[in-house]
């Protein structure tokens, strides 16, 4: 290839051109790399900037010419982290919790129930303590630890392969002989309490700031980008979990720990297996006494239905499986006084006052903000300023004030505002909540930068560089003030040189351009995580996700909600059938899009980016896929929610109520009006025999 790199960008030919942005795109992804694997860069960042603007420039005199490659595409080449972002194969879930005993029979017996079991069938649960560390995913492929990746959100990891492989608890190769090719060992990296201490004596002798939990070191150590730092942390590991596996594990969960002991990790010691429920919570006790003295913080028992087939067929919802749960240890608690009181306005308008308190250490971490939930709790705890009051804090729940200790009628009361912080509207308070809400709507400023934050965080837009902190500085610059603006930025800032955003503290041409690469690497976003961003009411993920299921594209769930405003229409009624929406939340989903001035921001947005259209989880069966289905009588093989639970799994909708739209009724013993509505309409009809042979 000829050497173009001399030759002005205004004197160069299209087939010039052509070979120069191929060496470009070459030469960028040298140093990305070269960046990435953290070794010493070969170029300093001014000159890393030249190349991408040369690229930058010739593409856009030879637009024809953009490769598909292209360094100007490859966006997040260098995301702010520095490590790169890969998606997981399975996704890693969190945990639901119990606080007490009820709870966890609470648990056992929906586990029962979607099983269809009897009451005094026994399910066998395994319970171990739950490690409070930072979750990896390790992949061995023939054996060979090929790459690790943090949680993340879930869906996408970041790939922190090297500081794993300091891990002396995580071997680079399988022992034993029979794994399988393909192999993904879940568990949990933490920092041993006495690793800790020593750590933090080594910080604070250096005139460093010491670590607040052996948590956040190991999330600090593991975070390094060097990853000698990591090395010189002792960071350890134990397997729990698994993602992808290109054989079966096992019949049992305890069965996968035992092999993970036989190919060389180290699981915990404590694991018990019992059907008895009071046995597994007296393991749970017994693990709680022993707590203070291990080497390491554990917040509780993990329990987990033992059987891999029933784990397979209880699944997950949202984001946690049903199959398991984390019996959390009490909240530990501590003595402070109350200094003021703050009140917050979030993204739906909801007022939350904030306890400012005299800063104490609860539980390792140092709380000086405490909530208060809302008017009704500060008037149940009679709480005034200057008062000495109990602070709890469990885990990761923002800290609550439990009680008043010590008060004095020279105190000061707490009074609850009439009008809101931000924008001076006036607070409501509908009938059946115990929220006073701002009724500012998109006047208020406070409202509004709430739910910029909410579009862009982890489980939305998640844009890399642009958090909280940076929407509020874009705002309150009025660089930004609706979602859509995010995607203007680029070009508002080129628009305007003098103030431009690399000349500014904190910001340099490379943070900028990492910016940039960022947003516009988001213009092209899945359907549930564009209508979760847009932080209705009710419109969680869990929702977004129904949404999804039920309209396909955007476009189509527009469309039909605009004719389900009227509420007589068979749309709104074919809304309401959605199995798991109910009027209330169809109302402030159809009144949020009714709104006329939430559609400007919506179609401004559109006009930004493209939503993707949502592809149904795969199905392996076409007959089903897209049926709507209803089910009446009783099932006998297997619960309603597992039949319900199974039909969406192969992408089939499921409603509650039988229409023309109706394509299969599967109907049990004693099913009635359903079945007879579903024969005069013709609508095909199984047995439950039948619908089992057709899955
Ligand atoms: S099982 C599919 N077991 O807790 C279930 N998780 O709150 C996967 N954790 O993200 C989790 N100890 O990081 C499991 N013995 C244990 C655990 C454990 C700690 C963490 C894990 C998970 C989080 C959920």
């Amino acid at each position: 290839m000829n050497d173009f790199s001399e030759i002005d960008i205004d004197d160069l030919d299209s087939r010039q051109a052509e070979q120069e942005l191929a060496r470009l795109a070459k030469e960028i992804s040298h140093h990305d790399k070269l960046y990435h694997a953290k070794d010493n860069p070969e170029i300093t960042d001014a000159e890393y900037d030249l190349l991408r603007n040369r690229n930058n420039l010739i593409e856009k005199k030879f637009p024809l010419l953009i490769r598909p490659d292209s360094p100007s595409k490859k966006v997040g080449a260098l995301p702010n982290s520095g490590f790169k972002k890969v998606d997981h194969k399975r996704p890693m879930l969190s945990l639901d919790n119990a606080f007490n005993a009820a709870d966890v029979h609470d648990f056992h017996g929906r586990v029962k129930r979607f099983l269809n079991l009897n009451d005094d069938s026994k399910v066998e649960l395994l319970a171990e303590p739950k490690i409070d560390g930072l979750s990896a995913s390790l992949r061995y492929e023939n054996g060979i630890f090929v790459q690790g990746l943090s949680r993340g959100d879930g869906k996408t990891g970041e790939d922190i392969t090297d500081n794993l492989k300091t891990i002396d608890q995580i071997p680079e190769k399988l022992s034993g002989g029979d794994w399988p090719d393909v192999l993904e060992v879940r568990g949990e990296v933490y920092m041993a309490k006495d690793d800790f201490d020593a750590l933090n004596k080594k910080q604070i002798a250096a005139g460093k700031q010491p670590f607040a939990n052996p948590r956040n070191a190991a999330a600090g150590s593991l975070r390094q980008l060097d990853s000698k730092i990591t090395k010189s942390r002792s960071l350890k590991f134990f397997a729990y979990s698994w993602g992808e596996h290109s054989d079966p594990l096992g019949s049992k969960q305890s069965d996968v720990i035992v092999k993970f002991q036989q190919w060389g990790f180290t699981t915990n010691d404590m694991v018990f297996v019992n059907t008895d429920v009071e046995e597994i919570i007296s393991h749970y006790e017994l693990i709680s006494e022993k707590r203070s003295k291990l080497n390491y913080d554990i917040d509780g028992v993990v329990y987990k239905v033992n059987r891999l087939d029933y784990q397979e067929r209880l699944a997950m919802v949202a984001r946690a499986p049903r199959w398991a749960i984390a019996h959390k240890f009490p909240a530990e608690k501590a003595l402070t006084t109350l200094n003021a009181v703050d009140y917050q306005v979030g993204r739906t308008g909801a007022i939350t006052p904030v306890a400012r308190l005299e800063p104490i250490t609860v539980g390792g971490v140092v709380v000086s903000n405490a909530t208060l939930h809302n008017a009704d709790e500060i008037e149940r705890l009679a709480v005034k300023i200057g008062d000495e009051v109990l602070v709890q804090r469990a885990g990761d729940v923002i800290p609550q004030i439990v009680a008043v200790v010590k008060s004095s009628k020279h105190n000061t009361p707490v009074e609850f505002p009439d009008v809101c912080p931000s924008c001076n509207s006036h607070l409501i308070r509908e009938d059946d909540e115990v929220v006073w809400r701002c009724s500012g709507g998109l006047i208020c400023p406070a409202q509004r930068v709430e739910r910029l934050r909410h579009f862009v965080s982890r489980n939305a837009f998640d844009i890399d560089g642009l958090g909280s902190k940076q929407i509020e500085f874009f705002f309150n610059e009025g660089m930004i003030e609706s979602p859509a603006d995010i995607f203007r930025l680029e070009e508002k800032d080129n628009a305007s040189p003098l103030t431009s955003l690399k000349n500014r503290e904190g910001w340099g041409d490379l943070s900028v351009q990492n910016l940039w690469n960022a947003i516009n690497d988001k213009r092209v976003i899945s359907m549930d995580r564009f209508l979760f961003s847009l932080g209705i009411r009710h419109l969680g993920q869990q929702n977004a996700r129904l949404m999804c299921l039920n309209y396909l594209t955007i476009e189509n769930f527009l469309n039909n909600i605009e004719i389900a405003t009227d509420k007589g229409s068979s749309e709104y009624q074919s809304f309401l059938d959605i199995d798991g929406i109910g009027e209330k939340v169809a109302d402030a989903i159809i009144d949020f899009f009714d709104e006329e001035q939430n559609m400007v921001v919506i179609r401004d947005l559109l006009s930004q980016i493209t939503v993707e259209a949502f592809t149904p989880p795969e199905t392996g069966n076409s007959e089903i896929a897209g049926k709507i289905i209803v089910f009446t009588g009783k099932l006998e093989k297997m619960s309603r929610q597992e039949a319900k639970a199974s039909a969406e799994n192969l992408g089939a909708k499921v409603a509650g109520s039988v229409s023309t739209k109706t394509d299969i009724l599967v109907a049990g013993p004693g099913a009635g009006s359903k079945l007879k509505k579903a024969t005069e309409l013709g609508i095909k009809t199984l047995t439950e025999e039948e619908w089992l042979a057709l899955i």
